[in-house]
């Protein structure tokens, strides 16, 4: 062997080390570490993946509360602000920007390390008041939004300009099938701010969002960004999944500058589950036409109450059926994640059940229970399972199977 070989293969057996942490490598190979003892961060970056949350910074900075710092800090390596990047957050008062919440969370997230996604651009909701009200009553008609949106997305895209790896360029702009009317449309209900916000703006307001945005950071990665999009259905008029692939592939061949799709992954046990292989098919199917794609809001929520009996929790042994419901459809989002070379991100929208967006939301009825940990910060079995799969996915845990020899 020469000097520089050796040298290679030194350096080679101290990343392996290196990854595999405390766990010696004996002469059986590498035993599984002791998973508690892995972030997830760490798991992921075996795999080249990124593993994300939600802040909420207000707890991030409570004195009061120091693990959800802690957890922020240490599990996760990308990390997307829940509100501080939004229109109604950054511009309250028309013409005047507040960005110190989302730069002190940039700065937060550049000092340990953690690659942020901007969220949001062109959004229909959490638009500020006086945005809303024009839009309502008529008084902002479409050229004047139109201008509005381009100069929102040139001003927040140049100000963060650097510091985004993925922005949220276009949020929820397709309708959901239980709306009015029930084909697949761009808009929402009949009447609805959603339905408004696009008629307003025109069915080319896409193109000229994302355009806008590569104008204003050549580097950052644009996605189009949607719930409900896990996995494909019958490819008909009601297939959202249908309908936002077509979208997409039209932006691509017009030479608009998309490069990823996100799938929110806002996920309910009430609803039964995915299959990974459909969900991989479904990924496959758009990193197919050249983009990435990534699970940019994960949860998986379930029902807080007894069915038959709406005044009473649900009872203990529901709850644990709830629990591994929900840590199923982790598992199956991540598998198709882990399966595709080109899912660059998983994100979940808040690790805690006590700061969550689920129990604020569906209330009716009651659901919450979303998250990796509990309440009391403690792992739920959504969290074992979800360090169990990123630990399985591959090398150095994963290796090629060994041929056995019959003994003599
Ligand atoms: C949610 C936030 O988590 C809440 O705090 C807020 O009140 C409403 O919005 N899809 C999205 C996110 O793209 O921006 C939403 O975030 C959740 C659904």
């Amino acid at each position: 062997m020469t000097l520089r070989r050796m040298a290679t293969a030194g350096l080679l057996a101290a990343v392996v080390a290196a990854t595999l942490g405390a766990v010696g490598a004996s002469a059986g190979g590498p035993r599984p570490p002791a998973t508690q003892d892995q972030s997830l961060r760490g798991l992921a970056a075996r795999n080249g993946l990124y593993f994300g949350t939600a802040v909420d910074p207000a707890a991030y900075a409570d004195a009061a509360d120091p693990q959800y710092k802690k957890l922020v800090d240490s599990q996760f390596s990308t990390v997307t602000v829940e509100n501080a990047m939004k229109w109604e957050s950054l511009e309250p008062t028309r013409g005047t920007y507040d960005w110190a919440a989302a730069d002190a969370f940039v700065a937060n997230a550049q000092r340990n390390h953690q690659l942020v996604r901007g969220h949001v651009l062109a959004w229909y909701s959490q638009l500020p008041g006086w945005l809303n009200t024009g839009i309502q009553d008529g008084t902002i008609d479409g050229p004047q939004l139109r201008a509005l949106l381009k100069k929102h997305i040139t001003d927040v895209v140049t100000h963060f300009r650097g510091k985004i790896w993925q922005w949220d360029v276009v949020n929820e702009a397709v309708s959901d099938p239980w709306e009015t009317p029930s084909a697949i449309h761009l808009g929402g209900n009949t009447g609805s701010l959603k339905q408004k916000f696009a008629d307003l703006l025109g069915p080319d307001y896409l193109a000229e969002a994302f355009r806008t945005a590569r104008a204003a950071d050549p580097k950052a990665l644009l996605f189009y960004n949607d719930y409900n999009i896990d996995a494909f259905g019958d490819g008909g008029p009601g297939d959202k999944t249908q309908f936002v692939y077509d979208m997409v592939k039209k932006l691509r061949a017009q030479g608009v500058p998309i490069d990823g799709v996100g799938s929110q992954g806002h996920l309910s046990t009430q609803y039964g589950n995915y299959d990974v292989l459909a969900v991989a098919d479904s990924l496959q199917r758009f990193t197919d036409l050249g983009l990435a794609v990534a699970l940019t809001e994960v949860d998986v929520r379930s029902l807080l109450k007894d069915a038959k009996d709406p005044t009473q929790d649900a009872a203990g042994a529901d709850l644990n059926a709830r629990d591994q419901a929900a840590a199923y459809n982790y598992h199956v989002l991540l598998q198709a994640c882990l399966m595709n070379r080109h899912c660059l991100s998983f994100t979940v929208w808040g690790f805690t059940d006590k700061h969550s967006w689920i129990p604020g939301w569906f209330t009716n009825p009651p659901e919450g229970a979303g998250c990796l940990w509990d309440a009391n910060y403690q792992p739920k079995k959504s969290l074992r399972t979800v360090q169990g799969d990123l630990a399985a996915a591959g090398p150095p845990l994963v290796q090629p199977r060994v041929p056995q020899k019959p003994h003599r």
